[in-house]
């Protein structure tokens, strides 16, 4: 595979590596309602990074221990597949991956009515199938749309992408290369109807005035990431078949 160190990640003509220009997206896939044992979910590919989330829930909270009096307990697990990365990746979950589970979560609680389900628990799973930058971002993408797909009531749909400097420049959506070989990547997530970041994290260094024009960069993806999500869900809503009367 092409992920050895190039020469250079942005070349004569502001190309990226992979020939998108410097606030371009992926490629970007979204389907709702693809599996069926679980009460809501969703498929999410950005480029190479593609991701399964599921929920289930509400139901009751287990171990009953566990249950809260006023407000549902809401799991999360983000996790990679053994095949979703190029080196030998442990069986069990890693410390990013519980890492990754917590802020995951923090991010989908501050959108969710856990207040309307006492004592119940609603559990979040997902699956990286494969990795190629930006998996927590792709996640969290998909873990919003399954929550609404399981019809839990939200404020707002979570839209998520990292911004990132290549070679000096701010790029948009960084693939695996970019993400290891730039100076900083910097995953955004949002609640875009009140125009609110749940996430925000920073892995290397930015300028002050490279921060802003990264985070208006991000912005810019996440509106338009979530006009896709917002068309998946309908398109998982609206049925071809006539009304039977
Ligand atoms: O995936 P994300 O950008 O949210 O998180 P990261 O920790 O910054 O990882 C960036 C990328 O490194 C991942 O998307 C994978 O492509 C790669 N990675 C890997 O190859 N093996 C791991 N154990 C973890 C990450």
């Amino acid at each position: 595979m092409g992920n050895s160190k190039p020469e250079r990640l942005i070349d004569e003509n502001g190309r990226r590596i992979d020939g998108r220009r410097p606030d371009e997206l992926r490629p970007i896939k979204i389907e709702v309602g693809v599996l069926d044992k679980s009460d809501g979910s969703a498929y999410v590919e950005f480029g190479g990074t593609k991701v399964f989330a599921a929920v289930f829930g509400p139901r009751e909270a287990h171990p009953k221990h566990l249950a809260l009096p006023d407000r549902a307990i809401l799991n999360c697990r983000y996790h990679m597949t053994s095949f979703s990365v190029e080196e030998r990746k442990p069986l069990g979950m890693t410390r990013r991956e519980v890492e990754l589970s917590k802020v995951i979560r923090e991010a989908l609680e501050t959108v969710t009515f856990l207040e309307e389900f006492p004592r119940a628990s609603i559990d979040v799973y997902i699956e990286v199938i494969q990795a190629d930058g930006g998996t927590r971002t792709t996640g969290l993408t998909a873990a919003s749309l399954a929550l609404a797909d399981a019809g839990i009531p939200m404020a707002d749909l979570i839209a998520a992408v990292a911004v990132g400097k290549v070679d000096g420049q701010l790029v948009l959506d960084l693939c695996d290369v970019e993400d290891k070989y730039g100076e900083a990547d910097m995953p955004v997530a949002m609640a875009p109807r009140f125009n609110s970041i749940v996430l925000l994290q920073l892995n290397g260094r930015l300028t002050p005035s490279e921060f802003k024009k990264g985070l208006a960069l991000a912005q810019k993806g996440i509106s338009e990431i979530y006009k896709l999500q917002q068309e998946a869900l309908k398109k998982r809503f609206s049925t071809s078949k006539p009304l039977e009367v």
